[in-house]
């Protein structure tokens, strides 16, 4: 499976491109089975998660070509040939996406629910609270869920949590149901807003996507949608700023959209690194010395749970006590161990993480135990002192564009064995 190698110490210096939004692709592919035409989608990350993703669709009878290496072409036929393989769908979460598009156009799903992963359970009670409040039929057995409805018809439904999931199956399969459907209390994600304004690309008419409250009244078909250019990954970027300040570096990204990272930016300026735009460019320049800060996850535009990890990471080498409490996932601490082991000093008390920051990384042999945190451990490699060889790589794969190009073109030493 390879392992990723990086030697620690040098400072990252100049100009990275960040690729298109893996969760906004993922959800955005999964809603182009409801388009009757043809489908182009632009600023496609070629990563492992997308790469099965297309697998999947093609199972269920879509041509999928990519006439660019960053495009995506889709057409889905009228009649579905095939469930979504249980194989494939146990590899990639995002697959429970399906369900909204497939019973909005199919009218009936069938779906092994991809489970729970190293991060926390997983639920899926208000996809499925949602979805039958639109007249859906769903069972549960087994771990398959099945549904079928014959038309759904629009509804009023409370998310009991802004799901960014959830929101997300909802809104797609709202779009083809009869009448006005409206969600409260939904997830604000940029990556919901992507969704939406595709989906209206396509002929839906959604609004409010990015509030509390989204509106979609139903409409009977999806056309086409000849270019839609999917938003820039805001947490391949703040993964990329991160590094820049572990570094003591001096980064520029360009595709960026900064309203989309600020909650990052705001905690890395309280740390004394700069953030700043140059027209289309954000600029991260590490101050010296960092300072520690407080981390609480929230849901957008709270700080995003998918940048904890990153955090700690950079955080063990900020001299003095930082404290990170993890709101959204139930078991998002697994990087502590790691850390641990290149001598960070980390207690974790439930949801609560305490870090005694300034000691010296070494590099070791560590073990990604999810995508964020691979990307954590990247970091603390880029700080360490020595080598630091990463296993289970493919979680990192299955999140970062040419991450290894990317880093050595800042200057990173950083190879595969
Ligand atoms: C999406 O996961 C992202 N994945 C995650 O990114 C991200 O961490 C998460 O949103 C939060 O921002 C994709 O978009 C593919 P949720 P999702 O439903 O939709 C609970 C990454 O690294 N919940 O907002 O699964 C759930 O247990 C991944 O790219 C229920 O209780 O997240 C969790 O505690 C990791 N019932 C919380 O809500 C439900 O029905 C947030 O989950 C659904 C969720």
């Amino acid at each position: 499976m390879g392992k990723l190698v990086i030697a620690g110490g040098n400072v990252l210096k100049g100009r990275v491109r960040i690729s298109g939004a893996k969760n906004a692709a993922l959800a955005i592919m999964c809603a182009s089975i409801m388009a009757e035409g043809q489908v182009l989608l632009e600023n496609i990350p070629d990563i492992t998660d997308i790469q099965v993703m297309i697998s999947i669709i093609r199972c269920l009878g879509a041509q999928v070509e990519w006439p660019e290496s960053d495009s995506l072409s889709i057409r889905m036929p009228g009649r579905i040939e095939a469930m979504p393989p249980y194989e494939l769908v146990k590899k990639l979460r995002a697959s429970n996406l399906l369900l909204g598009p497939m019973l909005a156009r199919y009218g009936r799903v069938e779906l092994c629910l991809p489970g729970g992963c190293n991060i926390g359970s997983r639920p899926m009670d208000l996809h499925f609270k949602g979805l039958a409040a639109l007249g859906a039929e769903l069972t549960l057995e087994k771990g398959v869920v099945r549904a079928t409805a014959r038309r759904l018809n629009g509804s009023r439904i409370y998310l009991d949590f802004p799901s960014v999931g959830a929101t997300e199956n909802i809104m797609m399969a709202a779009c083809l149901a009869k009448g006005q459907t409206v969600i409260e209390n939904v997830a604000k994600e940029p990556e919901v807003v992507d969704l939406a304004n595709f989906l209206n690309c396509l002929g839906a008419r959604i609004r409010g996507a990015g509030t509390d409250i989204i509106k979609i009244e139903g409409v009977d078909v999806l056309g086409e949608c000849l270019r839609y250019n999917v938003i820039p990954d805001r947490i391949e970027a703040g993964t990329y700023m991160v590094a820049a300040s572990a570094t003591g570096g001096d980064v520029q990204l360009e595709n960026v959209i900064p309203l989309h990272v600020e909650p990052l930016s705001a905690k890395l300026r309280e740390a004394n690194v700069e953030v700043y735009e140059e027209g289309d460019v954000l600029r991260v320049r590490a101050g010296e010395p960092l300072r520690p800060v407080d981390i609480k996850t929230m849901p957008y535009p709270g700080f995003p749970t998918d940048m904890q990890s990153q955090m700690m990471a950079l955080l063990s080498r900020v001299k003095g006590t930082s404290m990170i409490v993890e709101n959204i996932f139930e078991n998002r601490f697994r990087i502590a161990d790691e850390l641990k082991r290149m001598g960070a000093k980390i207690r974790i008390e439930g949801r609560l993480a305490i870090i005694e920051g300034g000691g010296r990384l070494c590099g070791a042999k560590v073990k990604a135990p999810d995508l964020r945190a691979g990307a954590a451990l990247v970091v603390a490699g880029l700080m360490a002192e020595g080598e630091t060889e990463i296993d289970n790589v493919y979680y990192i794969d299955r999140g970062y564009h040419r991450l290894e190009e990317k880093l050595a073109s800042l200057g990173a030493r950083v190879w595969r064995r």
